[in-house]
Formats: structure tokens, sequence, C-alpha cells
């Protein structure tokens, strides 16, 4: 974990990461999150928005071991660290929250001190306060269908949806949105995007669960997407075509059972106690464990 981070850091400072930015930056939470307003999906994407909305990355902020792992690195990096500062929380958010290259820096920093007094503040209520202000950002549609779409291969274009088909109607006019096609989104470079680190790291200095997928997986001839593990229902029947939205993750007990065969084979035998001189009934258990993850378990 600590040499993925310091990448991370590299990579971030050195600004490897091609961002187009908007005239107008967001000087506040509300600002920022109208800019990139969700809420007018709902009404045709209901199923899809009700998955996402309870998923790991529709909380990529609030869940508590990323906001104190925030506050540590705030703490122990940015406050400490002459050259760093905490609008370089810019660093964090890229990922879990990508609508942040539109923020002011001013924005970034009343965000890292949302963060603090999120998990350290003494009073319940400003905690509280802190927590339901934060919860307004997360990973949501925009940051995927549109901000990184097109991944390293450039920038999403102004206006524009993506999705992974070619469709001819255009059900997004309403909205302002042209559809295009990103294929992509298809593929787990798409995921790779974020759960590794960017391609001008060297491959060697970046193990991840990226890494073993590569190294364990395909080129052993498997060809699952991360896509087709984690964006299907795991009784494949439910929602045939459909890629859920809840991105099913080790939370969820039927998809980690899904992760592991285990076969047991138990034969009874009886085990000498040479102290009492006596037989004890036993058993022999011949157990087989088969990973059955797209990568090395478990990770983290
Ligand atoms: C390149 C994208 C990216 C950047 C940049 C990033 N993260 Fe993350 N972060 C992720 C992903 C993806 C996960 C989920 C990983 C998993 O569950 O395997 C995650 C999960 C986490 C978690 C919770 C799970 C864990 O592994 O403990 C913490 C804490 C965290 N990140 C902290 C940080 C901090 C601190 C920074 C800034 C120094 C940061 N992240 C920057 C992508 C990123
Ligand atoms: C007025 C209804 C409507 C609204 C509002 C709407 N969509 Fe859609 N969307 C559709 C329909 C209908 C399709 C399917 C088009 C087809 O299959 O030809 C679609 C398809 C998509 C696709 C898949 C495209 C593909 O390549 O398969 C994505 C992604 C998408 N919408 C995202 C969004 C997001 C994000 C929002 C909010 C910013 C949104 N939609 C708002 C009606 C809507
Ligand atoms: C973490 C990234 C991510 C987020 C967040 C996300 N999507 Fe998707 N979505 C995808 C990917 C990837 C696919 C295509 C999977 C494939 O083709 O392998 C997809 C496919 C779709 C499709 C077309 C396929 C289908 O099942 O109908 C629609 C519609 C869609 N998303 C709507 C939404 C809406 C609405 C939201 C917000 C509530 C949203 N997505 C949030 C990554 C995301
Ligand atoms: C824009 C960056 C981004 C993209 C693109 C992205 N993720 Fe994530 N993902 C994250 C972050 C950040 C987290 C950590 C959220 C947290 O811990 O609260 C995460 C968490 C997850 C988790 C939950 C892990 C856990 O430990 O519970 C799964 C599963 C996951 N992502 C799968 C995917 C898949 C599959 C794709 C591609 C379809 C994808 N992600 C694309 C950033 C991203
Ligand atoms: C063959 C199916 C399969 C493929 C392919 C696959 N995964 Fe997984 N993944 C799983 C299963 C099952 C788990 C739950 C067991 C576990 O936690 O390791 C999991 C767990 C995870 C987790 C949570 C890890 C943790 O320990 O918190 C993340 C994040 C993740 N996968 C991301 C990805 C990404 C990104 C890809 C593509 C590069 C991918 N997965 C490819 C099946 C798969």
């Amino acid at each position: 974990m600590i040499p993925y981070i310091i990448a991370l850091i590299m990579a971030s400072l050195i600004s490897l990461i091609p961002q187009s930015s908007r005239a107008e930056k967001a000087k506040t939470i509300d600002e920022l999150v109208k800019m990139y307003d969700i809420t007018r999906c709902i009404g045709c994407h209901r199923d899809k928005y009700e998955e996402w909305k309870d998923s790991t990355m529709g909380n990529s902020v609030v869940d508590p071991r990323v906001l104190r792992g925030w506050r540590t690195f705030i703490r122990l990096e940015l406050d400490q660290e002459p050259t760093l500062s905490r609008k370089d929380l810019t660093i964090c958010l890229n990922c879990h929250v990508p609508q942040i290259k539109d923020a002011t820096p001013e924005l970034v920093e009343h965000i890292a001190e949302l963060v603090i007094m999120a998990v350290e503040d003494k009073d319940e209520g400003k905690r509280e306060y802190a927590r339901k202000e934060l919860s307004k950002l997360n990973l949501n549609c925009l940051s995927c269908h549109h901000l990184r779409a097109r991944g390293f291969e450039g920038e999403p274009e102004e206006g524009v949806l993506y999705g992974p088909r070619e469709i001819t109607s255009s059900p997004h006019e309403g909205i302002g949105f042209k559809t295009k096609r990103s294929a992509l989104m298809s593929k787990s470079d798409f995921c790779a995007q974020c759960h590794h680190c960017p391609p001008s790291v060297p491959w060697e200095q970046c193990p991840t669960l990226y890494t073993s997928y590569v190294e364990g997986f395909l080129e052993k001839g498997r060809k699952e997407t991360c896509q087709d593990c984690h964006m299907r229902d795991v009784d494949r029947s439910k929602k045939s075509g459909g890629w859920n939205h809840r991105f099913y993750g080790p939370d969820d007990i039927e998809f980690l059972k899904s992760a592991i065969t285990l076969n047991v084979r138990a034969r009874p035998t009886r085990y000498i106690d040479m102290y009492e001189g006596r037989f004890i009934p036993a058993v022999v258990l011949e157990v087989e464990l088969t990973n059955n993850a797209g990568h090395v378990m478990p990770h983290g």
C-alpha cells in the first residue's frame, strides 16, 4: 500500500493525468454538486440509481475507512511537508471524486477541514454535520459516463454522455447531452485507471490487484473483464444483458462466496492419545481451495 500511495503522489504532482478545466470553478460543495447534477438521471434510470447509491463507489468519500485514511494523510503529510498544503488533498480526491477538478483550491481546503472535523471533532453534532456535507461528494454517473469515460485516451467532449454501445436514438437531448460510444467502458482498463497507477508509473513499481489480474489471470488465458465479474448479478438469470451498478465487492456475501470453491472430503479415523493410552475418534479433512476471483485475495 505504501509504495502505491507514493507512486500516486508522484504521478499527481507531475500532473500526468490530462484534465480540461471549466472557466468557472465551484466555490462551494453545492455548486460542485450542481455542475455534475445526477438527479436528472433518476426519472429514466431509477434502477441504476438505486443500485449505485448504496454501492462503495457511491459512498467513496464518506466511507469511514476513507475518511480516516485522508485524515492521516492530511495530518502526517500535507500539514508536515513544506512543499505541500491542504489544497493538495486533490491528490486523493482525483479518483474518489473526479469532479474535484472543477473546484477552487479554497474549496479543496474546506473539504480537508471537513474531513478533519468528521473524524476528530469532539462534538458529535459537528462530526455529523461534516459527514453530511461530505456525503454530497462521491463517484457518480457523470464521473464515469463523462469525466473518466475515455480514461487516459483523451478528454471527454463537452456535453457528451458516453456509454458502452453505439445507439441511434438521442435519449439525452432533453437534458442537453449528446450520447456517444466509448469502447473503453467495456474494458478492464476503464476500471484500472483508478484501481491501478497511471501509465507513467513503471509496472514493477505499482503492484496492485490489477497487476495480479493481468499476470495471474489474463496471461493464463482467462478472458473475463472486471465488469463481467463485478457488474453481473450473481445469479445471472435476473437482469440478462444489464450491468448491475451495485459494483459487487467483498461486502456482498453471495459475491464473496463466489470467490472461493471449497471442496471438502472427510473420512473418519482414530487418534491415539499416548499419555492416556486410548483411542480418540477423529476426522481427516482434505480441503481443496480454488480462487475464482480474477486477482489475488485478499487485497489491501
Ligand atoms: C488512482 C486513484 C486513487 C487515488 C489517487 C487515491 N485513491 Fe484511495 N482508493 C482508490 C481505489 C480504487 C480504492 C478501492 C481499493 C480496493 O478496495 O481495493 C481506494 C480506497 C481507499 C481507502 C479505503 C480502503 C483501503 O485500502 O484502506 C482509503 C483509506 C484510501 N483509498 C485513501 C486514499 C488516500 C489517503 C489517497 C491520497 C494519498 C488516495 N486514497 C488516493 C483509488 C485511489
Ligand atoms: C428522458 C429519459 C432519460 C434521461 C433523463 C436520462 N437517460 Fe440515459 N438513457 C435513456 C434511454 C431511453 C436510454 C437507452 C437508449 C437506447 O437503448 O437506445 C439511455 C441510455 C443511457 C446510457 C447507455 C448508453 C449506451 O451506450 O448503452 C447511459 C450510460 C445513460 N443513459 C446515462 C444517463 C445519465 C448519466 C443520465 C443523467 C445525466 C441519463 N442517462 C439521463 C433515457 C434517459
Ligand atoms: C464506476 C463507474 C460507473 C458509475 C459510477 C456509473 N456507471 Fe453506468 N456503466 C459503467 C460501465 C463500465 C458500464 C458498461 C459496462 C460494460 O459494457 O462492460 C455502464 C453501463 C451503463 C448503462 C448501459 C448498460 C445497461 O445496463 O443498461 C447505463 C444506462 C448506465 N450505465 C447508467 C448509469 C447511471 C444512471 C449511473 C448513475 C446512477 C451510472 N451509470 C453510474 C460504469 C459506471
Ligand atoms: C474514477 C475512479 C474509479 C473508477 C473508474 C472505478 N473505480 Fe472502483 N473504486 C474507486 C474508489 C475511489 C473506490 C473506493 C471507495 C471506498 O472505499 O469507499 C472504489 C471501490 C470499488 C469497489 C469496492 C471495493 C471494496 O473493498 O469494497 C469495487 C468492487 C470496485 N471499485 C470495482 C470497480 C470496477 C469493476 C470498475 C470498472 C467498471 C471500477 N471500480 C471503476 C474508484 C474507481
Ligand atoms: C473472475 C472474476 C473477477 C474478475 C475478472 C475481477 N474480479 Fe475483482 N473480485 C472478484 C471477487 C469474487 C472478489 C471478492 C473476493 C475478494 O475480496 O478478493 C473481488 C474483489 C475485488 C475488490 C475488493 C478487494 C478487497 O480486498 O477489498 C476490488 C476493488 C476488485 N475486485 C476490483 C477488480 C478490478 C478493478 C478488476 C479488473 C482489473 C477485477 N476486480 C477483476 C472477482 C473478480
